[in-house]
């Protein structure tokens, strides 16, 4: 694998752009128009350069890293990738669309992946012109930090495709976890009831979200307790998890938690609204709640 196409120039894609040039490849990273792909390298080059000045990368390096990302407004170049990733908005009627654009492009052993977190592979594929040739690659935010992408195989996906994503996966520096096409995959489907749970407890006033926060972070050792995580995941992405969860296995153990429901509905989507369970429009994120 030589050249890599990644479709959505946000969060997501832009960190899988970064960790991809950084491994070697040559990076097409593609948005609606050009100036969001250029908003997104443009991002990429302001983390690479602190990188540099925290000493923990060659400056050299970092812009060799940069020069192998050129963003395109347009899906034509595809045609010369071997892997095109889709990292685009979550929502399948999106997703469906780019993959019915892209994939008549693909050369005949390039693999077309989709980010989803939660939309089933299978389904997808679909969507695609090779079932084969069309596989899950979820990373985790913020993806130049976090060591771990799921492979996700669809019921028609090779053998073959697996082992090149897998592959490609490992010389990313990441560890590989291979799931089958449930919802959820491994880790949103034990991280979304978290969340959620979360949210029910605020809501019963069982404890505040900065106790809730404090309990999971220094109890159990994660990095970030529930709600600093869902605010930084999204809430909607969060309630959308959930809802695929709960309507995929009909399992009301995955119904989504009313106080969930209603931040959404209200807009407080988290960190990328300015509010979410935790207010920051100060210096210091001030609870809701
Ligand atoms: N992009 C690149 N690098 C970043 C970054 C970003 N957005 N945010 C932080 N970093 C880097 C920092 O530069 C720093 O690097 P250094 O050690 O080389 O200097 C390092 O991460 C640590 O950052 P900080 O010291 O600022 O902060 P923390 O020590 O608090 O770490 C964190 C921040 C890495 C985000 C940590 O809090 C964490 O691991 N949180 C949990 C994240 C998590 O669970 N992610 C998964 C979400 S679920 C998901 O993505 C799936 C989806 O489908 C919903």
């Amino acid at each position: 694998m030589r050249i890599v196409g990644v479709i959505g120039a946000g969060q997501m894609g832009a960190g899988i752009a970064q960790v991809s040039a950084q491994a070697g490849f040559e990076v097409l990273l593609r948005d609606v128009d050009v100036a969001r792909a250029e908003a997104g390298k443009a991002g990429i080059a302001k983390r690479l350069k602190s990188a540099v000045e925290k000493g923990k990368l060659d400056a050299a390096d970092a812009d060799a890293a940069l020069a192998r990302i050129t963003p395109i407004g347009e899906v034509a170049p595809f045609a010369k990738c071997d892997l095109v990733i889709e990292a685009a908005t979550e929502r399948e009627e999106i997703k469906r669309a780019i993959f019915g654009e892209v994939a008549p492009l693909l050369g005949p052993g390039a693999i077309l992946a989709s980010n989803t977190s939660s939309i089933p592979i299978t389904r997808l594929a679909q969507a695609s012109q090779d079932p084969a040739r069309f596989i899950g690659v979820h990373f985790f935010n913020p993806v130049p930090v976090m060591g771990l992408i799921e492979v996700i195989r669809g019921l028609g996906t090779s053998d073959a495709t697996v082992a090149a994503v897998a592959d490609f996966a490992r010389t990313l520096g990441k560890e590989v976890v291979h799931a089958f096409d449930a919802p959820g995959f491994i880790v949103n489907r034990i991280l979304m009831p978290m969340l959620n749970e979360a949210a029910f407890a605020l809501g019963e006033g069982v404890a505040n979200v900065r106790d809730i926060d404090t309990a999971i972070r220094l109890g159990l050792n994660h990095p970030m307790g529930p709600f600093t995580l869902a605010d930084f995941v999204g809430l909607d992405t969060c309630l959308e998890i959930c809802k695929v969860l709960f309507t995929t296995t009909g399992d009301p153990k995955f119904r989504p938690a009313p106080l969930l429901v209603k931040y959404v509905e209200a807009g407080w989507l988290g960190r990328k609204t300015g509010k979410g369970f935790y207010d920051y429009s100060g210096a210091e994120p001030v609870p809701t709640r």
